[in-house]
Parts: structure tokens; sequence; C-alpha cells
């Protein structure tokens, strides 16, 4: 059944009482496809980390697990997620382990090469101008750093029927794969994810190296 627009839009950019709900609920729903996101990017103690539309923050808390010498950072802009993730991994945060920033991700608050590893997972369909987004995460990432974009695809049907098409760009795999190509990453294996009915699809991106280096 097709989700009412007040629904999509929660998951777009959660706000008020009800996106404090779907903060919680969400953390759990995507629990498995973010884990699945954080074995793709193959994290390693050192390596600075960002999660771009981190919302809940719950991938990047599990990733700290991994990450004991490195440095982790999420963005997301809406201000109820925003809120919650602070509160949700606060001695994270009192340990200067996690920073989490609100802002778009398609304006990233980073110096140019300044991540090992980015990922985005169940972000992409609200990128108007996914070129915008994606050129960001490519500017911040380190030469040979590795970029992971987790979604669902146009291929996966039930998807497509359940959400609104004006909140939801749903794009097929080898649309998302030839956009992370244009942003400038080397877009190497798309990797796929099954969870009952669900089907999850993943880019995986690397940064070149640096030629002039
Ligand atoms: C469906 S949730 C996914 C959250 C988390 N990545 C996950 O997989 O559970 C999408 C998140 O992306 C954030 N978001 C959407 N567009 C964004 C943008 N342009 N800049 C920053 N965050 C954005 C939303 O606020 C929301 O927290």
């Amino acid at each position: 059944m097709r989700k009412p627009q007040f629904i999509a839009e929660q998951g777009r950019k959660p706000s008020g009482l009800l996106g404090q709900i779907v903060a919680r609920v969400m953390a759990k729903e995507t629990a498995d496809e973010n884990g699945f996101a954080l074995e793709l990017l193959q994290p390693r103690p050192e390596d600075a980390v960002l999660e771009i539309g981190c919302g809940h923050g719950e991938t990047l808390a599990k990733c700290a697990k991994i990450i004991s010498r490195g440095s982790l950072c999420g963005i997301d802009f809406s201000p109820v997620m925003h809120r919650h993730a602070k509160r949700r991994h606060r001695r994270l945060v009192a340990e200067k382990r996690i920073e989490f920033h609100f802002g778009s991700n398609d304006w990233l608050p980073f110096d140019d090469q300044s991540f090992d590893k980015v990922f985005a997972v169940h972000t992409i369909y609200f990128w108007k101008t996914p070129l915008d987004h994606l050129a960001e995460a490519h500017r911040v990432l380190k030469p040979e750093g590795r970029f992971v974009l987790g979604f669902r695809p146009a291929e996966d049907a039930g998807f497509r029927a359940t959400y609104p098409s004006e909140i939801y760009y749903i794009r097929p795999e080898a649309e998302v794969a030839k956009l992370t190509r244009d942003a400038g990453f080397e877009a190497g294996d798309l990797k796929r994810h099954v969870r009952g009915k669900l089907q999850f699809s993943f880019v995986i991106g690397t940064r070149a190296q640096d030629k002039s280096a």
C-alpha cells in the first residue's frame, strides 16, 4: 500500500513529535542493511569516517567499536534527528569520538580530502540534484578513500509501489552507478543484499590516487 505523503516526508526529514518516534524506529528498521554497508566500507581503527544523512547515528556508534584511533563524523539536516543522535550517543560525543554536524550534505562543512571513508544509506532518494551531493562526498574523500552508497533501487517494484514519487526519487542501479562515476569516483562493484522481500543495492566508489603527489 502506498504510504501517505506525511509519512514519506518523515523519512525525508523527520520533524516534530512523530519525527522523534521515527528516529527510534528507523534505527532498528535499517540496522541490517547499515551493517552490510559497514562491512563494505571496511573501516580500519585509524580511519576518519563520515556518514552523510546519518539520522539516528546508530551506524556510526557501531563503527566506533572498530575506530579506536581515528574519528567519526555524521551530518544530517533534520533538527530532530540531529538532537536525537547527540542525545542517544552522548557518551561517545562527550569522549569526542563522534561529532554530529547539522547541515545539508550538498554543502559539507569539511575541508577537501578529510576522510578515509564516506558512506550514505537510504538518503539518495531525497537528492533532487544528486550530483551536487555526490561531488561533495568525492571532494571530502582522501585519494584512495572508499565510498559506499546504499539504497533500495527502482528494480525493487515493492519499494516503487510504496513510496510517493513526489518525495522519493527512486533510481535504477545503473543510474546510481553512473551518477557516482560522473561525480568523479572510480565506481567499482555493485553489491546486493536481500532481506525478505526487500532489495538493497550498494555502489562502491573509490577516489583515484592523487597523481600530483
Ligand atoms: C531515511 S533516513 C536514513 C537514516 C540513516 N542513514 C539510516 O539508514 O537509517 C534519511 C536521513 O537523511 C537525512 N537527509 C535527507 N536529505 C538530507 C540532506 N540534503 N542533507 C542532510 N541530511 C539529509 C534525513 O534528515 C534523514 O535523517
